[in-house]
């Protein structure tokens, strides 16, 4: 008898080694922002402006993971996790951006041995949006050399830990950084200059291209790679669909997996000035072990007036003609996201057509609802377990139709700090009660564990 009952027979095997787990980020859930030589980083910074960041939320307490990860590694083992993909802060380890801190890898030096006592592999993001607030103020992302300190990090980070991480992302999804940080400025450091936003694009490029020899050198028996935030892009009209898809899609994989940048994103992208230098390209095609995908729904993209639609934010520099759809009936995230399973297939499956072969993961996949606490104490959040299942069957389809996918992990372990959104959003599939810090596995928790036992999505 399976741990399922009849649904295994009914449901959907994965592969066997199939890599299962969860995510998270440094900023988002550590805390202890000002412990053991950290400095502050762009987000630090930014929580501190009136009116950035909803309920004037800052990265205190977050989920106090700096002090608990031994009860989160616990809970992870006990949900059966193959693997936890958590983040590196830059800022702890090279505090000014520059010289590295003494002991600034103790923590992680303690959660990976924790990680692999409780035989959960490590998956290292060397950065999630979190700059060292000094490199900000010598240009941040928009200046060249922020990626030359980002591979002293990427060093620093991989010598000391190399030996007993098995998976790296260089990056999380560089278009955030670069377009929502420096375009929009919605995310830190809060800049609203597009020619900062296609320097910053090209760099962190760059960035990650420098960080994979450092990740060779010092962890050559890993799996490493990037983690983008890849859209499905649709519509009517093609010259909005190319230019949404090129900004936010090929602008990174294109250099990344085939060495060059697409001549239309470049043309679209001319207007703010695109710094990419001789020999720039071969540093980020350097080969990678792996791709990250980080999918939460697609875009319907227009450019007529007429339509009920969203006109482009100012992140869309070089697009700012298009609109976005809404779909008036989808069912939606407490985020607002429209529920779109069925585009993640579509995506694994171009993906693994279009470009050279490259292993893929899904290494954020998930959303926030409500998630009300009952009276006794539970968090009843079928609407999530919904969201989970059908994302995970169309994952499963992709890999029938013969994409390479080879894990998947949940966004995100905890309820965490959502960015411009604080903690008023909850993605996690185990509650954080802020004031006492208590953890509660929701029943999503519970349903994923099962998934995990049986490699069975029912
Ligand atoms: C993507 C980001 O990597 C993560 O930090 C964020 O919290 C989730 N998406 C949800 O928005």
């Amino acid at each position: 008898m399976s741990v399922l009952g009849e649904e295994v027979a009914a449901g959907l095997e994965f592969p066997t080694g199939f890599l299962w787990g969860a995510s998270t980020a440094a900023f988002q859930i550590e805390g202890a922002t000002t412990v053991d030589g950290r400095a502050d980083s762009i987000w630090d910074a930014f929580c501190r402006r009136p009116g950035a960041v909803a309920g004037g939320d800052t990265g205190e307490p977050a989920a106090d993971h700096y002090h608990r990860f031994r009860e989160d590694v616990a809970i992870m083992r006990d949900l059966g996790f193959g693997a936890y993909r958590f983040s590196i802060a830059w800022s702890r380890v090279r505090p000014g951006g520059g010289a590295a801190n003494p002991g600034g890898l103790d923590f992680y030096d303690r959660l990976v041995d924790e990680l692999l006592e409780n035989r959960i592999r490590p998956w290292a993001t060397l950065y999630h949006f979190d700059l060292p607030q000094a490199l900000e103020e010598k240009g941040g992302w928009a200046n060249r050399d922020t990626a030359y300190r980002f591979a002293e990090f990427a060093a620093t980070a991989a010598e000391g830990l190399g030996d007993r991480i098995p998976f790296w992302s260089t990056l999380n999804e560089p278009w955030c950084s670069a377009f929502l940080g420096y375009a929009s400025g919605i995310h830190a450091p809060g800049r609203q200059d597009p020619v900062a936003a296609a320097a910053a694009a090209h760099h962190l490029l760059l960035a990650h291209g420098l960080a994979m020899p450092e990740l060779r050198r010092f962890a050559p028996s890993a799996q490493s790679g990037i983690t983008l935030n890849l859209y499905p892009v649709e519509g009517p009209d093609p010259e909005a669909v190319r230019k949404i898809d090129g900004l936010q899609n090929r602008l990174f994989l294109d250099p990344v997996l085939l060495g060059r940048y697409p001549e239309d994103v470049l043309e679209d992208l001319a207007p703010f000035g695109f710094p990419v230098r001789d020999g720039d390209l071969e540093v980020i095609s350097a080969p990678i072990d792996l791709l990250g995908i980080n999918y939460y729904r697609g875009y319907v993209v227009t450019r007529s007036p007429s339509v009920d639609a969203e006109p482009a934010g100012p992140e869309w520099i070089g697009a700012r003609e298009v609109r976005f759809v809404p779909d008036p009936h989808a069912a939606r995230t407490a985020s607002g996201w429209q529920v779109e399973p069925e585009k993640l297939t579509g995506m694994l499956l171009r993906v693994h057509g279009e470009y050279p072969h490259i292993p893929l993961y899904v290494t954020e996949n998930g959303a926030a609802y409500p998630d009300p606490v009952t009276a006794d104490g539970a968090i009843v959040d079928g609407d999530r377990i919904e969201f989970l299942a059908a994302h995970l069957r169309a994952a499963h389809a992709a890999l029938a139709r013969g994409a390479d996918l080879r894990g998947f992990f949940y966004w995100s372990l905890l309820d965490n700090f959502e960015w411009a959104e604080g903690y008023a959003k909850r993605f996690g599939l185990v509650h954080v009660d802020y004031e006492t810090q208590r953890r509660t596995p929701k029943h999503s928790a519970h349903w994923y564990a099962k998934v995990i036992a049986s490699n069975t999505v029912p």
